[in-house]
C-alpha cells in the first residue's frame, strides 16, 4: 500500500531519536575508568622498562588480543594507518613494488602503500563492495608484491579466492580490518587469513581508545620485523645494542608505539567486542527480516553473511537516479540513511576523490614512489573514471548505520520506513 511520504507532507514513520554511531565509544564507563586510573596511580605511562610489579597494559592487551583473534602474535601500535605501513614494511614491500588495493576504502589504506614507498594499484569492488577477485587477477603484473584487502563496512572479502590468487602468484596479503573487528569468514576471524591483519581503535571504530591500532600475525619473523619497525630505538630487543640476530632484523624504523593509557582503555574495550557485535547483528537481522521481500531493492550480497559485524545495512536501488530522492525520503521519515556516492560530494572512502594519488602529488619534486627507478614495466597511471564498476555500484547504494543501542522498536520503524519509501520511489 502506498502511504503519503513524510517528504511530501505525510506522517513521519520513526519519531524515536537516532543514536550516534559511536560504537565502543558510547560504552566507555567504569571498566575503562578503572583501567586508566590504575595506570595513572602507577605514575608510569611508558610500555617498556616499567617496574616489574606493574606489568605493561599494552603487553597485556597484545596477549589478550592475539588470543581473542586466534593469532600467534599481536603488536599494538598507535593507529591502523601505522599498522598497515608497518605490516607492508615487515613483508618486504618497498621501492619498485606494486600493491593492489580496493577503490572503496578509507584513503588511509591506499596512503599507507605510498608511505611504504610502494605504488598503489587500485582495483574494482564487486557487488559486495569488497575487492573484486577477478579484477585483482587482471591487475597483477610482475611488479605486484602484495594485496591490501579491506573488509569494508563490516563484511568479509572473498578470502578463498583471494588466498588462492595470492598463493598462485606468490603475493603477500595484508588484511585491513579497521571496520570489521570481530568479523569472520566461514568461522575464521578476519585478520588471520593473510600475512598480517591490521585493526583500528580510532574513535569511529567498533572498539576504541580514540586512537590506536594493532597488527596480528602467525609469522615469527614478520612479528620481529613489525616490532623493529614500529620502534626506532628497538627498546623491545633483549639487548638493544647487540648485533642483528639474522639478516633483515635491524633497519631504521619509526615510532608507532602505543601508550599505556591507550592500552588500558583498550583492555576494557576488548571485553565489550562480542556484546557490541552481537547487538549490531541482532538489529541488522531484525531490519533485514522486515525488508527482504521488498521488490526493486537488493541487499548488498555478502561472501559470508554470518561473518558480517553488522555496523551498517546497505542496499541497492535499480537506478542511481532514484537514490537522492530515496535517501531524502528516508531522512524525512526519521531514518538516518544516506547515499554512498555522489560525484560532486568529496568522500575520502571513494578512489575518485583520492586526488593526491590520482594526480600523484608528493612532498618533493622527485615524485617518489611513482618515479621509482626500481619499478619495472608500465608506469602506473590513474584516472577518476578508471574503475567504473565501483562507481556504478556505489552510485546505486543506500546505507544506514546500525548503532548497537538501537532497540527492537527502532529496528521495526526503520524497516517500516524503508517499505513505505520503497513503495513510492523504488
Ligand atoms: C578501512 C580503513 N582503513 C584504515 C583506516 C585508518 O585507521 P586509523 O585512523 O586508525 O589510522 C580506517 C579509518 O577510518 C579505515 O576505515
Amino acid at each position: 500500500m502506498k502511504e503519503q511520504l513524510a517528504l511530501y507532507g505525510g506522517p513521519k514513520t520513526k519519531t524515536t531519536p537516532n543514536l550516534p554511531m559511536f560504537i565502543g565509544g558510547m560504552e566507555i564507563g567504569e571498566e575503562e575508568r578503572k583501567q586508566v586510573l590504575e595506570v595513572l596511580d602507577r605514575k608510569y605511562l611508558f610500555r617498556y622498562y616499567g617496574p616489574e610489579k606493574f606489568p605493561s597494559k599494552v603487553k597485556e592487551l597484545e596477549d589478550r588480543f592475539a588470543a581473542k583473534m586466534g593469532s600467534k602474535h599481536c603488536l599494538a601500535v598507535n593507529s591502523c594507518t601505522s599498522a598497515l605501513i608497518t605490516a607492508l614494511v615487515a613483508c618486504g614491500v618497498g621501492p619498485g613494488d606494486e600493491v593492489i588495493v580496493t577503490g572503496y576504502t578509507f584513503f588511509a589504506s591506499c596512503a599507507s602503500i605510498v608511505a611504504a614507498k610502494a605504488i598503489p594499484v587500485i582495483a574494482e569492488v564487486d557487488e559486495t563492495l569488497t575487492i573484486d577477485p577477478d579484477d585483482i587477477e587482471k591487475k597483477i603484473t610482475p611488479s605486484t608484491k602484495a594485496l591490501l584487502i579491506v573488509h569494508m563496512r563490516g563484511v568479509p572479502c572473498d578470502m578463498d579466492r583471494i588466498m588462492a590468487i595470492a598463493r598462485k602468484h606468490n603475493l603477500r596479503v595484508i588484511e585491513d580490518v579497521a571496520q570489521a573487528a570481530g568479523g569472520t569468514y566461514h568461522g575464521k576471524i578476519l585478520g588471520t587469513f593473510g600475512d598480517c591483519g591490521c585493526y583500528s581503535f580510532q574513535y569511529h571504530k567498533i572498539i576504541t581508545a580514540g586512537e590506536g591500532g594493532a597488527i596480528v600475525t602467525d609469522d615469527d619473523l614478520l612479528y620481529d620485523r613489525c616490532m623493529g619497525y614500529h620502534d626506532t630505538a628497538a627498546c623491545w630487543r633483549p639487548d638493544r645494542f647487540a648485533e642483528q640476530r639474522y639478516e633483515g632484523e635491524l633497519f631504521c624504523g619509526v615510532n608507532y608505539r602505543m601508550s599505556e593509557l591507550t592500552g588500558a582503555v583498550m583492555l576494557a574495550q576488548l571485553d565489550r567486542l562480542d556484546t557490541l557485535v552481537d547487538r549490531m547483528r541482532a538489529n541488522q537481522k531484525r531490519i533485514i527480516a522486515g525488508i527482504k521481500d521488498i521488490p526493486n531493492i537488493k541487499l548488498r550480497p555478502v561472501y559470508d553473511p554470518a561473518g558480517d559485524v553488522a555496523v551498517c545495512l546497505m542496499f541497492y536501488l535499480d537506478d542511481a537516479a532514484k537514490v537522492s530522492e530515496f535517501s531524502k525520503a528516508l531522512q524525512a521519515e526519521g531514518v538516518a540513511a544516506g547515499s554512498v556516492y555522489n560525484s560532486s560530494i568529496p568522500d575520502w572512502h571513494i578512489y575518485k576523490h583520492w586526488k593526491h594519488v590520482i594526480e600523484q602529488m608528493t612532498p618533493t619534486a622527485i615524485k617518489c614512489p611513482w618515479s621509482c627507478p626500481y619499478h619495472q614495466g608500465e608506469p602506473v597511471a590513474y584516472s577518476t573514471d578508471m574503475n567504473p564498476n565501483t562507481l556504478e555500484y556505489l552510485s546505486r547504494c543506500i546505507t544506514l548505520d546500525i548503532p548497537p543501542r538501537m532497540n527492537d522498536e527502532d529496528c521495526d520503524l526503520i524497516a517500516a520506513a524503508i517499505r513505505k519509501v520503497a513503495a513510492v520511489l523504488a
